[in-house]
């Protein structure tokens, strides 16, 4: 792919880790962040990457990884909570330039103690279940990815996940029931709803108030009501509540759809030891796969943060920052939309940002094929 200067702009950087910085510079704009803070950040994403941040964006992807649709081992996300500004965070897959999963998952270990040791944060309840979740010969579909929330201030919050198949598929339950019980959470594993699979299991590290140890779940042809009957929160979010985003973000009339191609996800999370209920619930809808283009789903979007109070500006600048295409000319920029509710805390509608770096979905009723993505930075034709 030739770098082309277009409209006075400066050529793009040609590499992975050139296109996914300016999109978090442009990011880091839209979430107010200081200009101090960006810089931070942009070097801490260079970091998390190593070596793939220099490779040329016309190679393929360094890795199969399933963090995103096209294999960009980064994922931007935006997260909107009633009365602040909007809190960005970005997910990586620090090993993606490994040989296999097993280098994977080492590269991604020692990528989070460096960053224990930059920002002065213990990892006890990530050495308690190292052994459960990254063995010598793991299985897929992930070793360890790796979550930023990007705070004023340069320190993010760091959250790792981690993948309960890692001894096999035919262990996962087991795996999940093991990990929440050496974290404390004795009674948490009894307390999930049911699931077609145990997906991620994550742990929050560093400056949290509460940090949280998560387990994300499954959930094949999901509807809006039984989605709205998954939280075991106690106190949580109402049914109602939980459909009604549902509907919302799955495009959903009154009676409305399943998620019978790519399926919903919910989260629970789990924050005091010995509690006999989790205090946070999140429910994911992948609206790319229930949308025609991101301008509808923007419009999604928009609907679900209005009802909670809040306005989707940002995310309209968001989008802009990650690319010159219209929203209109591809489906999958926005990956997700989330509800979360934690104990405490007003709801958070979080919007999930695809990079894009190596092909973009065309709308849905358009040619099949994949497009090659225009770099942020060069004009779209
Ligand atoms: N890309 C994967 C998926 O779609 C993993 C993932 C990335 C994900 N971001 C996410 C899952 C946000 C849920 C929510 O499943």
């Amino acid at each position: 792919m030739s770098a082309v200067a277009g409209g006075g702009r400066p050529p793009a950087a040609p590499t992975l880790g050139g296109l996914t910085g300016g999109q978090l510079r442009r990011l880091c704009a839209v979430a107010e962040l200081s200009d101090a803070d960006t810089d931070a950040y942009a070097w801490v994403l260079t970091e998390s990457l190593g070596p793939v941040a220099e490779r040329a964006l016309d190679l393929p992807p360094p890795s199969p990884t399933f963090l995103s649709d096209d294999h960009t081992p980064v994922e931007f996300s935006l997260s909107f909570q009633q009365g602040s500004a909007p809190s960005l965070r970005m997910l990586v897959d620090p090993g993606c330039g490994a040989a296999d999963l097993a280098g994977n998952g080492r590269i991604g270990l020692e990528t989070v103690r460096a960053m224990a040791e930059r920002w002065r944060f213990g990892t006890d309840s990530l050495d308690a279940v190292a052994d459960l979740f990254l063995p010598d010969a793991p299985h897929g579909p992930l070793a360890l990815w790796c979550a930023l929330e990007l705070r004023p201030g340069g320190v993010p919050a760091v959250k790792v996940y981690l993948n309960p198949s890692a001894h096999g598929p035919e262990h996962r339950t087991e795996t999940v029931r093991e990990a929440l019980g050496r974290l404390g959470h004795h009674k948490g594993f009894a307390a999930l709803p049911e699931t077609d699979g145990y997906l991620f299991f994550a742990l929050d590290l560093g400056d949290w108030s509460a940090p949280r140890a998560k387990v994300y779940l499954r959930h094949d042809g999901l509807s809006a009501v039984r989605a709205g009957r998954l939280s075991r929160m106690d106190p949580g979010p109402g049914a109602a509540q939980i459909e009604e985003f549902f509907r919302i973000a799955a495009g959903a009339g009154r009676d409305g759809v399943r998620l019978t191609r790519r399926p919903g996800q919910t989260c629970h999370s789990f924050t005091d030891p010995g509690a006999p209920w989790p205090s946070g619930f999140t429910l994911h809808v992948p609206v790319r796969d229930y949308s025609p283009h991101d301008g509808e789903s923007l419009d999604r979007a928009a609907s679900a943060l209005f009802r909670h109070g809040m306005n989707a500006a940002p995310l309209v600048r968001a989008l802009a920052a990650m690319s010159p295409r219209r929203p209109e000319d591809g489906v999958g920029m926005i990956a997700y939309l989330s509800l979360a509710h934690q104990q405490g805390r007003p709801p958070r509608v979080t919007t999930y940002l695809s990079c894009e770096a190596y092909a973009v979905r065309p709308p849905a009723g358009a040619a099949r094929h994949p497009v090659q993505a225009v770099p942020a930075g060069q004009t779209a034709r």
